[in-house]
């Protein structure tokens, strides 16, 4: 069984808040990849990155994203820096894959000083949200097949646009488009 719908994009884009109303618009479980790492792992995400560095974390987070795109068959998100795998991305070949997109003043203002993002919890998270944005963007699009905005938008109305989106049926690679 495969997700119905995976969600990608950086922190404070939304994939968790949008996932669980698509789940429930979609009538579908709601998985998100953070909490299989958290469950597996026995301790926050924060702990892991302080206590056995990024690089553990993100073999985990591989790991859970193999599974749980091998067997979950609702909605799945992703975290935000799962796509830095290589075979994360390319397993993400063939799967409905939504990049919802934040600018950076927002993303910054949604994810505030918040613990639990270690990545974005040092001195100045705004030039790290830089950094991060530019690093990823062409991966996001390099695995996304589709795009939905959501700066200043509510995440019932991400929610309809996704839906409307998956509607359409297209799932050619944004990268591929005209
Ligand atoms: C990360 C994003 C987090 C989480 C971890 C690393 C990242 O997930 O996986 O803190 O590298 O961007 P969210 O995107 O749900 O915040």
């Amino acid at each position: 069984m495969s997700p119905h719908v995976v969600l990608i994009g950086p922190p404070g884009s939304g994939k968790s808040t949008v996932g669980r109303k698509l789940g429930v618009r979609l009538g579908v479980a709601v998985l998100d990849t953070d909490t299989v790492v958290e469950q597996r792992a026995g301790c926050t995400v924060a702990t892991i990155f302080t206590r056995d560095g990024e690089p553990a974390f993100r073999a985990l987070e591989e790991q859970a994203v193999a599974d749980s795109l091998a067997t979950h068959p609702g909605v799945l998100s992703l975290g935000g820096g799962a796509v830095l795998s290589a075979r994360t991305r390319t397993a993400l070949a063939g799967h409905t894959v939504v990049l919802l997109e934040v600018g950076m003043a927002e993303g910054v203002r949604r994810t505030g000083m918040s613990s639990a993002r270690p990545l974005l919890a040092g001195l100045n998270p705004r030039a790290t949200f830089k950094t991060l944005l530019d690093a990823r963007m062409p991966l996001y699009r390099e695995v996304a097949t589709h795009t939905v905005l959501t700066d200043g938008r509510s995440a019932g109305a991400v929610t309809t646009e996704v839906l409307q989106r998956l509607q359409e049926g297209t799932t050619m690679r944004e990268d591929d488009r005209p």
